[in-house]
């Protein structure tokens, strides 16, 4: 076991040693780490649901009906009512026949590319593609072509030399650390063009993107054969979900193996999120996120970052892994909670801080956190 520290010192050396830091209070817009209050910009819960009480109240009003655990697969027992609404909800919300609950996002990905896609068939996955969607590539035994970032010339050049079985094109909607938005409607005319199939994982996209908050599908006008995304960032909960045709969803509940052998999600987790999206759907929480995400950007550009994002993602470009340190470890003794994302989250040389927005933060959080990042712009020459 000597290799370990071995290890762990290469890893530190490197500037990419990690520890969770600990917060001591709820994934509010303002958070207590060290006893100390942090303008929190590192948090997924975009539209500030975790904190609702209407979610609140679904999620103890399931503990106390169903329990605290689910207790078996959903296959094995583990389905409760919770979870048919909960995916009927879905469905209607996304526009599709059915859509299928996983227990994480990151288990969505990592069962459903697997089952789409096997040997003799080629997946294309664009370069900035979650781990997630990467984990399930390498699980298919498919061949797999990764694409230059959003590049759809490229993809079509390789579309259009692939003599594989069966094609899978797969991107993120908004990608997670870049906060982009991915090229919809050009992948979907090569997909007619080629025979392909196209999957969205719409993580950062769900509940924030588009006339009716449904993601970048919806965004674009445009649909998707497999629309898959998490309950555990803007729907404030827990767990993945794919939407598409009866078809789909009934294949995947017999091939996915994510899906048969995982114990199904504990009924609050369910119930937060089917709370969730009908908060969504009357409350509209994500025009007052989109309010901020502008005062936000103006106050970076204005600063003199290069900012191009259109999305609640925003990030400062830093370079050095031991550098993006620095700079997160400076702007929280600032009051601004911001980590250093660096590789392999992010490709080599390219570490930065990596900013979210919420519904939720004050104009007083986000002039604080614009303040901070004067100041690391000229401490750091970033
Ligand atoms: C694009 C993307 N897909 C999938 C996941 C995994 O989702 P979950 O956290 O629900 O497992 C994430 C989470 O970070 C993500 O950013």
């Amino acid at each position: 076991m000597e290799w370990l520290s071995l290890e762990l010192e290469n890893i530190k050396e490197r500037g990419l040693y990690r520890k969770p830091g600990t917060v001591e209070s709820a994934q509010t817009p303002v958070i207590v780490k060290k006893g100390r209050e942090l303008v929190n910009l590192s948090s997924n819960n975009y539209l500030g649901l975790t904190g609702h009480p209407y979610v609140k109240k679904a999620a103890i009003e399931a503990v106390k009906k169903y329990g605290t655990g689910a207790g078996a697969s959903r296959l094995a027992g583990g389905n409760t009512n919770l979870y048919d609404n909960l995916e009927q909800k879905i469905a209607r919300f996304k526009g599709t026949e059915a859509a299928v609950v996983f227990s994480t996002g990151y288990q969505a990905n990592t069962g459903v590319i697997p089952a789409m896609a096997g040997t003799d068939d080629l997946i294309l996955s664009d370069e900035l593609n979650h781990a997630s969607i990467i984990d399930g590539c390498r699980l298919s035994r498919a061949d797999v072509s990764v694409y230059p970032h959003k590049d759809t010339t490229e993809l079509e050049k390789i579309l259009r030399e692939s003599k594989h079985n069966k094609k899978l094109i797969v991107t993120d909607g908004i990608f997670s650390m870049d906060g982009d938005i991915a090229p919809l409607p050009e992948i979907i005319e090569l997909v007619g063009k080629y025979g392909a199939m196209v999957m969205v994982d719409d993580a950062h996209a769900t509940g924030v993107l588009g006339k009716h908050c449904r993601g970048t599908p919806d965004y674009f006008n445009v649909e998707v054969d497999i629309n898959m995304g998490t309950l555990s960032k803007a729907l404030g909960s827990m767990g993945g979900y794919v939407a598409g045709s009866s078809e789909l969803v009934d294949f995947l509940r017999n091939r996915a193996r994510s899906f048969i052998y995982s114990t199904a999600l504990p009924p609050p987790a369910v119930a937060a999120a089917s709370a969730a999206i009908d908060v969504i759907e009357k409350e509209q929480p994500a025009k007052r996120l989109f309010e901020n995400v502008r005062m936000y950007k103006k106050g970076l550009v204005e600063i003199g970052y290069n900012v191009t994002s259109e999305t609640q993602i925003m990030y400062v470009m830093v370079g050095d892994a031991g550098k993006t340190c620095d700079v997160s470890a400076e702007l929280e003794r600032m009051g601004v909670f911001a980590p250093a994302i660096r590789p392999p989250t992010v490709p080599e040389g390219k570490g930065r801080i990596r900013t979210s927005l919420m519904a939720t933060h004050t104009a007083d959080d986000i002039e604080k956190a614009l303040s901070a990042f004067q100041v690391v712009k000229g401490k750091f020459g970033i």
